[in-house]
């Protein structure tokens, strides 16, 4: 056998594999990239982290079925993980030359001193996570970047740098073909490497895979597939596609894909592939209502911020009944914990859904006695360490101070995006759900204008296309996504706030006829055609487990979890 464990599938991930993000690429992945690398050419081939060698293993099958004497002197890696060794060793004795198999750091390695640039590199970069670097990595991962001309955010996790690295051991005119994770369409460093590769490739082919090759990495996978490498050029055409599985993928290998599409200024901050899978004509309907005189972004109406971090939601948190128990319901608040508590345009008490839960405020003078119920309820607590824990070192620990009660709020994470909901009951909410304060306080009609807006058909376009992919097919809006959303300075009649000010649906359909339809001027076609594309967008998150999704939605513990 020369593989390690090339299934990844189940079982839990261990800190060593976590540490090296060993996720060994699936051997038909593997041959699809090495094939599309080699181009039916003899050439040799470098693989950055070979890991199981799979890579190279097939590099050297698939060089051997094209007729070179001696396939295994044409493969080159490295590694850093010791346990990779015996991988290595069956290489070797298979006839790969021993100096062809770095046991080092990838980016500790120089370009044609260490290794030789090469045809192809084709790899599967670790997976590994910025905090989880020790320093020296990092350091060393810093100077490989900036050989390369390149400067990442600190934020950069490692595979960004070995894309830089590795695209310097490609020969003039070779090809590079990496699995890279998903983050690599929506990290904020994204457009700075994939500026980069543009300028070091004539062609940049990014495609996105739908099923999950790697399940246990909690992360979809992105095949980048660069050709044409130089020193430096005018930047090249970067192009986008979207398949399936592996199946789709050989075909897509097989046939040139379509340019992309004219990118639009108002839609800054959305990933190139998003706009490729909106709808023909979505585009331009985007483009008319967001410029319209009307439309405004919620970032310049309110102040978004995060709800409420209590540090322990389980002991701030209070049911009725733990309130009234405790003898503290004049300490607290109502509050939101659950964004599938907005199920329309106005939060108000009805509205919970039956989770309304209470907030326990209590002033830092309090007078605790640790005798009453509350007392021990809170020293229960310290017994548990809360007191300790990082979001709780406040003096004291129990006196949340400030909590703000917000005009509105906003869904943070969710299963299908939600819009704006007026607080009407006076609640605050946890750090799961937005808080939303307007800037100048609103005329009612605007303030109604702007929450039902966030319901529409364009609201929802808008959350797909700025939020982002989140585990388990959640749509997760950060307060930079959430301030790019649209709200329109239009009017709807009392009758129909009326009938949608508590349904979700009912105000969408209300904010497309009056708002978009009879405000802007958008035909049926048009709002059809942004239905479709919320449709596609939110289509786009399945194809995971969507149970995380639904768990959040439907308010189990889990969304809190997926904040901690
Ligand atoms: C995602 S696995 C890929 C392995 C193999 N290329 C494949 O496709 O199956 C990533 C590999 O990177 C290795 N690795 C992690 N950090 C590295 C570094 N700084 N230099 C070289 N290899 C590294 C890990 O040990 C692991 O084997």
């Amino acid at each position: 056998v020369l593989l390690k464990d090339t299934t990844t599938g189940g079982g839990a991930v261990s800190e060593d594999k976590r540490a090296l993000g060993s996720y060994y690429s699936p051997e038909p992945y593997a041959r699809a990239l090495v094939q599309w690398a080699l181009n039916g050419r003899i050439g040799s081939v470098t693989d950055p982290s070979y890991g199981g060698c799979a890579i190279l293993r097939v590099a050297i099958e698939q060089l051997t079925e094209l007729g070179a004497e001696r396939p295994t002197e044409l493969v080159f890696g490295s590694d850093v993980d010791d346990g990779t060794a015996q991988w290595a060793a069956h290489l070797i004795s298979k006839g790969v030359p021993r100096e062809h198999l770095r046991s080092a750091d990838f980016l500790s390695l120089t370009p044609g001193v260490d290794l030789p640039l090469t045809r192809a590199v084709v790899g599967n970069p670790p997976y590994v996570r910025h905090h989880r670097l020790t320093a020296s990595a990092r350091t060393r991962a810093v100077a490989a970047a900036a050989a390369a001309g390149v400067a990442l955010s600190g934020r950069a996790s490692l595979w960004a740098y070995f894309v830089v690295h590795a695209a310097r051991f490609v020969q003039p005119g070779g090809r590079m073909a990496l699995l890279l994770p998903g983050a690599v369409m929506q990290v904020d460093y994204a457009p700075v490497l994939l500026d980069h590769l543009e300028e070091r490739f004539e062609d940049v082919l990014l495609v996105r895979v739908r099923e999950r090759i790697f399940p246990d990495a909690g992360e979809e996978t992105v095949v980048l597939l660069a050709s044409g490498a130089r020193a430096v050029g005018k930047p090249s055409r970067r192009r986008y596609a979207d398949v399936n599985d592996l199946a789709d993928l050989l075909q897509l290998l097989a046939r040139p894909t379509a340019p992309a599409p004219r990118a639009e200024p108002v839609m800054d901050g959305v990933s190139d592939w998003k706009r490729r899978l909106l709808p023909p004509g979505c585009l331009d309907i985007l483009t008319k209502v967001l410029a319209a005189a009307e439309t405004r972004r919620l970032g310049d109406v309110a102040r978004i911020s995060l709800g409420t971090v209590t540090g322990a939601n389980a002991t701030f948190v209070l049911t009725d009944d733990q309130a009234d128990r405790l003898a503290v319901r004049a300490h607290t608040v109502p509050v939101v914990t659950r964004s599938a508590s907005l199920t329309g345009p106005v939060l108000c008490h009805a509205g919970f859904n039956g989770w309304q839960r209470r907030l326990l405020t209590l002033p830092a003078d309090f007078p605790l006695d640790r005798r009453t119920r509350l007392g021990r309820y809170l020293t229960a607590a310290e017994a548990e360490g809360v007191h300790e824990r990082h979001h709780c070192r406040r003096e004291p620990w129990w006196a949340l101070g400030e909590v703000a009660v917000p005009d509105a709020f906003l869904a943070y994470m969710m299963a299908a995006p939600r819009g704006i909901a007026l607080n009407g009951a006076s609640a605050s909410s946890t750090n799961t759900v937005h808080q939303v304060q307007w800037r100048v306080r609103p005329s009612v009609e605007q303030e109604r204008s702007w929450a039902v807006t966030s319901w529409s058909s364009l609201g929802q376009v808008c959350a797909e296309l700025y939020g982002r992919h989140y585990g388990g097919g959640v749509l997760k809006l950060e307060l930079a996504a959430a301030r790019q959303l649209p709200v329109l300075d239009l009017a709807i009649s009392e009758t129909a706030w009326r009938t949608c000010q508590r349904d979700g649906d009912r105000a969408q359909q209300v904010a497309d006829a009056a708002l978009l339809g009879m405000g802007l001027g958008l035909t049926v076609a048009d709002l059809q055609v942004l239905n479709d594309a919320a449709a596609t967008l939110s289509a786009s998150r399945a194809g995971r487990p969507r149970e995380m999704a639904t768990a959040i939605a439907e308010g189990s513990e889990w969304g809190d979890a997926a904040l901690a």
